[in-house]
């Protein structure tokens, strides 16, 4: 089955040609990073007009880099949630177009559900049941995958993402947007007991997360020396905050996938790029006897490959959609 894909949740707009479900013939993105690093962060509405300007091309470049027509695709599919809503819409309505035009069928996929499917595309041999830890921009949580359409949350954060606490702390540093990159490139080399920071404890909530205490007690840390007029030392600080959001990740994971009797771990999102995290990860697993799936840098960020991955399976288990189809800024996985 030839799938088109797209994804246009946040700061990335993506068409992908895959073919079921494993097999990518072509995965084209053009991001709008810099543009929103001027600002520090996504501005919704320049998101929302950017991914019109770029959606149209962007297909016409997936289907001829994967060498197929327009009429030869089975079907459409489209990040329907979660994510900023206007930006979200660009892609729906283009998906529901395209669908309309063509006469194929129509594949809503959740955001996070793509996320992790990027690992079937590197790993063939990957089937559930395993435990994800899907770590990124705007989302942060361990999810037991008890199929390629069966999913449950079994622990979460509370308030910030993984992504967006290194997003934060990367500002207050004078690290450009997206932070968590160059907040992993500052760390190399520093000490990652230079600064003391709190870990978290969710009361009566094992494997859940709070990554806002962190934030807050290096953003005060940065402004304090600032008025005092004393020197961070940088690349200490960004392997202590990678320490702290390791450390508030793996062992949860560790432990989830322990109280479900998991033996399969796999990792996704943006964040799944971080060295720290995927150093500890595999330490963690080797330990535990855990086989860890840990995605390429490549399909660990957005891109309209997993969308076509995870589209795949959910035409095997879900009706298609119509053209009533919406979009939703938050959808339960
Ligand atoms: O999955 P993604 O591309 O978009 C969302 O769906 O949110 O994730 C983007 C997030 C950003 O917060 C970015 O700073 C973070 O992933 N990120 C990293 C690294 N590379 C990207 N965070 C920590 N270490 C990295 N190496």
């Amino acid at each position: 089955m030839l799938i088109l894909a797209f994804e246009s949740s946040c700061d990335e707009t993506a068409a992908a040609v895959v073919r079921d479900g494993r097999e990518v013939l072509s995965d084209a993105i053009a991001s709008q990073a810099d543009l929103h690093a001027l600002y520090g962060g996504v501005v919704p509405e320049i998101a929302s007009r950017k991914h019109i300007e770029a959606i149209a091309p962007l297909t016409d470049r997936a289907l001829q880099e994967a060498g197929v027509t327009r009429e030869e695709i089975d079907a459409v599919a489209v990040t329907c949630g979660p994510g900023l809503i206007g930006a979200l819409l660009v892609g729906v309505n283009f998906a529901k177009s395209v669908a309309f035009a063509l006469r194929k069928p129509l594949i809503p996929v959740h955001h996070l559900r793509g996320h992790i499917a990027a690992n079937y595309i590197a790993f063939p041999e990957l089937e559930p049941p395993f435990l994800a830890l899907c770590i990124s921009g705007g989302n942060t949580m361990l999810v037991d995958v008890r199929g390629y359409t069966d999913m449950e949350i079994v622990g979460a954060t509370r308030d910030d993402a993984a992504g967006e606490c290194f997003d934060k702390i990367a500002r207050v540093l004078g690290l450009p947007y997206p932070g968590g990159k160059p907040m992993d490139d500052l760390a190399q080399g520093g000490d990652d007991r230079a600064y003391a920071l709190p870990r978290s404890h969710v009361a009566d909530s094992e494997l859940d997360v709070s990554f806002s205490g962190l934030k807050t007690a290096v953003v005060n840390l940065v402004h304090n020396a600032a008025q005092k007029g004393e020197a961070i030392d940088r690349p200490g600080l960004a392997a202590s905050v990678a320490a702290a959001v390791s450390d508030e990740l793996v062992p949860r994971t560790i432990a989830a996938a322990r109280q479900l009797g998991r033996r399969t771990v796999v990792a996704a999102g943006g964040v799944a790029a971080n060295s720290r995290i995927r150093a500890d990860l595999e330490r963690a697993c080797r330990e535990n006897g855990i086989r860890l799936y840990l995605p390429p840098l490549r399909l660990c960020g957005d891109n309209g490959a997993m969308i076509g991955a995870q589209a795949y399976y959910e035409s095997l288990c879900t009706p298609y959609a119509d053209m009533s189809l919406n979009a939703y800024a938050n959808l339960p996985i």
